[in-house]
């Protein structure tokens, strides 16, 4: 019988820790002819390439060198209803919502488009190298089942819930606080720990949630501790005004999910821009992650996100792309314009922490660092194959690079899917690029 062991032979980079200074060479292994022996969709040895095909047996080789192999990429923050209206001209945040978004996302009450739209969506994230995500589908439960249908199919590890949402809302995209609360709970009971699955408890924001669903939130949060929470926060200055005029009694934006007991190292606050110093106090307190998403920031022209302020109270932020007010499914376009934003308020995102942060960081935001996000032995085989010479413009510049750490620079700066040479979930190749080459005699 064949045997299902994949040797896949390269350059190789995995983050150990998040990198301190650009030259903390002490957080990652790189190793110059590599390789990963997989079986079963896990990691069963790294190492050099002599050492490990000594004790691969009859396993398929596949040869990627000279290209990069890391762990693949992780989007912390993304609308699964949102792929066809990517790109939306002229509005801030709340204008954006009704004009486009809201609208758009009525059309996911039909099953056989959601599944339709599943099955783009799941081709554009493994496209862009992103083998990991965490997604808002519609307020209708047939969104969320198109969703981890399509991920069970393909076996990745995927995050999402159908958004909560009972006003402020159109006919055709609200629930109500029991509705919401039954078809949370059924897909819960369905699909959170199936396979690769987990469960994201998704009030969309405090607009769109009376108290009573708010507190229907509360109650799912409760009663399904292990579940993800995931929401919006401080996004837009109008959006803070209406939220602290629908809930007078809060004491801030935050205030509001922290009455509800939404908050823990489980949720993730999409944007979190406008913050007060009680909101990061109770952000440190609670370990609630904000998830930093600048082409959406810059697109909605929402703000600029204080990574250093917050990282400086011990907050761990994630990063991710926000399709569809995001403008790029590529988690390393992602990276270029979080460096402008950094650079906009004299913050660094040097290249080692940049890679760090949209493979290990965000798995550590995620609580699922032993599993996702490192080349470690043991862990779940979700691999990209990066080429940092994949365009005219990336190979020119690479003829002047002489380090590792430039070499990543220019892929977080020009790099996206072009970049993206060949992605591994669960062991099994997805597109299909590199020809095996046959095992050399011993
Ligand atoms: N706030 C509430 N819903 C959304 C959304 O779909 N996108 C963004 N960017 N912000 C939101
Ligand atoms: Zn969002």
């Amino acid at each position: 019988m064949p045997s299902d062991r994949l040797l896949l032979r390269g350059r190789m980079l995995t983050f150990s820790a998040e990198p301190q200074s650009p030259d903390d060479t002490t957080a990652f292994d790189y190793i110059e002819d590599g390789a990963l022996l997989i079986e079963n969709g896990l990691i069963l040895r790294r190492g050099s390439y002599c050492e490990v095909v000594a004790g691969a047996g009859d396993a398929e080789i596949i040869d990627h060198r000279p290209k990069l192999l890391m762990a693949g990429f992780i989007d912390t923050h993304i609308h699964f209803p949102q792929v066809q209206i990517v790109a939306s001209w002229g509005a801030q945040l709340l204008d954006w919502l009704n004009t486009y978004t809201f609208p758009e996302e009525t059309r996911f009450a039909d099953e056989g488009h959601a599944a339709a739209m599943a099955c783009r969506f799941f081709d554009l994230l493994t496209d862009h190298g992103t083998t990991t995500a965490v997604a808002y589908c519609s307020v209708h439960k047939a969104s969320a089942e198109a969703y981890f249908e399509e991920a069970e199919q393909r076996n990745m590890r995927m995050i999402g819930g159908k958004v909560l949402m009972d006003r402020n809302a159109p006919d055709g995209l609200r629930d109500t606080p029991q509705s919401g609360y039954d078809d949370t709970k059924d897909l819960i009971a369905k699909w959170h720990g199936r396979g690769r699955a987990s469960y994201a408890i998704t009030p969309r924001f405090a607009i769109t949630s009376t108290p009573e669903q708010m507190e229907m939130a509360g109650a799912l949060v409760a009663e399904h501790s292990d579940c993800f929470v995931q929401t919006h926060l401080s996004e837009n200055r109008n959006e803070i005004a209406y939220t602290l005029e629908l809930y007078p009694e809060a004491r801030d934006y935050l205030d509001v999910y922290q009455h509800y007991g939404l908050l823990s190292d489980k949720m993730l606050l999409g944007h979190s821009i406008h913050l007060e110093q009680r909101e990061i106090d109770a952000l440190a307190e609670t370990g609630a992650r904000p998830v930093f998403c600048p082409t959406s920031n810059l697109f909605l022209g929402s703000g600029l996100f204080d990574d250093a302020g917050l990282r400086s109270k011990g907050i761990v932020n994630a990063i991710a792309t926000d399709i569809g007010a995001g403008t790029s499914y590529s988690m390393l376009q992602t990276l270029n314009e979080g460096y402008k934003i950094l650079q906009l308020q004299d913050q660094k995102l040097h290249p080692f922490r940049a890679f760090h942060w949209i493979t290990r960081g965000n798995a550590v935001a995620l609580g699922l660092e032993d599993r996702i996000g490192t080349l470690d032995e043991g862990t779940e085989a979700d691999i990209v194959v990066l080429d940092s010479r994949a365009t005219e413009a990336m190979a020119l510049r690479m003829e002047r690079a002489s380090t590792l750490a430039e070499e990543l620079f220019v892929l977080q700066m020009l790099g996206d899917d072009r970049a993206i040479d060949e992605v591994y979930v669960a062991g099994k190749p997805q597109k299909g690029k590199a020809p095996a080459v046959p095992q050399p005699a011993p």
